[in-house]
């Protein structure tokens, strides 16, 4: 059957700065949201969307479909965690226990077909799933409290995870749930599942399959935009 994303979406982009959420900034005449959406519902392995909104989200324009493809939304909560766990929990019925589930960040919007591809492709074969990661490039520091560096961690095996990330609707439920139930926020949804013995595998992502954070992550999205369109 078709595959379902779960967006979360519910965010209240604090770092950001601004009263707009992150999600909701304008590029191209069009809200972040849009964008991200796009690329995953551009897909042909993708059918449907579920994208979790923050409780009286008063930006989401009431879309019910994108690209020709139903959009449902549902509320998310705290924790990005939080926010997926409903995600998960409002997809229909349709989708089953063991089938496979796409969860990629609404503040994601530059992701390219190829890397969803190769994700799709290798994670599909894999029994627990993949997740697209990105090599990490800089030498990274452990600081102490007192801003002295304590340690270098060898950056050869190392990797920045990216979304989207591929698990079964089931197994990954429960992973967040054990998260959840031990007071862990997992940042992700390998981390949760990690803990669980659950090993996914990492697929190589581009670079540039940034999250918006900052504005300067927006500028960089407008250019790269910019250059598609050229
Ligand atoms: O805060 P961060 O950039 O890690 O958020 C990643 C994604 O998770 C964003 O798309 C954000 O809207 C979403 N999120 C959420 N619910 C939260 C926190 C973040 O859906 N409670």
């Amino acid at each position: 059957g078709g595959l379902w994303a779960v967006v979360p979406a519910a965010g209240r982009g604090m770092r950001f700065g601004g009263d707009t959420p992150k999600q909701y900034l304008e590029v191209a005449g069009e809200p972040l949201l849009a964008h991200t959406l796009r690329a995953l519902l551009a897909h042909p392995a993708l059918e449907a969307a579920m994208v979790v909104l923050a409780d009286g989200d008063a930006h989401w324009p009431d879309w019910h479909d994108f690209h020709g493809k139903p959009v449902l939304t549902c509320i998310g909560g705290a924790q990005r965690a939080d926010s997926v766990l409903a995600g998960l929990a409002a997809l229909p019925d349709g989708v089953r226990a063991d089938d496979f589930v796409l969860v990629h960040d609404a503040a994601r919007p530059n992701l390219r077909k190829q890397d969803l591809d190769a994700l799709l492709e290798r994670g599909r074969a894999d029994p627990v799933g993949a997740i697209l990661a990105a090599p990490v490039r800089d030498t990274l520091k452990r600081a102490g409290d007192d801003g002295g560096i304590d340690a270098t961690a060898p950056r050869e095996r190392l990797w920045r995870a990216l979304t989207p990330q591929l698990f079964r609707r089931l197994q990954l439920t429960r992973a967040l749930e054990a998260a959840r139930d031990a007071g862990i926020a997992p940042t992700d949804e390998s981390m949760a599942m990690e803990r669980q013995g659950h090993r996914a595998l990492l697929v190589e992502g581009a670079d540039d399959n940034l999250k918006v954070t900052t504005p300067a992550d927006l500028a960089w999205f407008e250019y790269l935009l910019a250059q598609r369109r050229e």
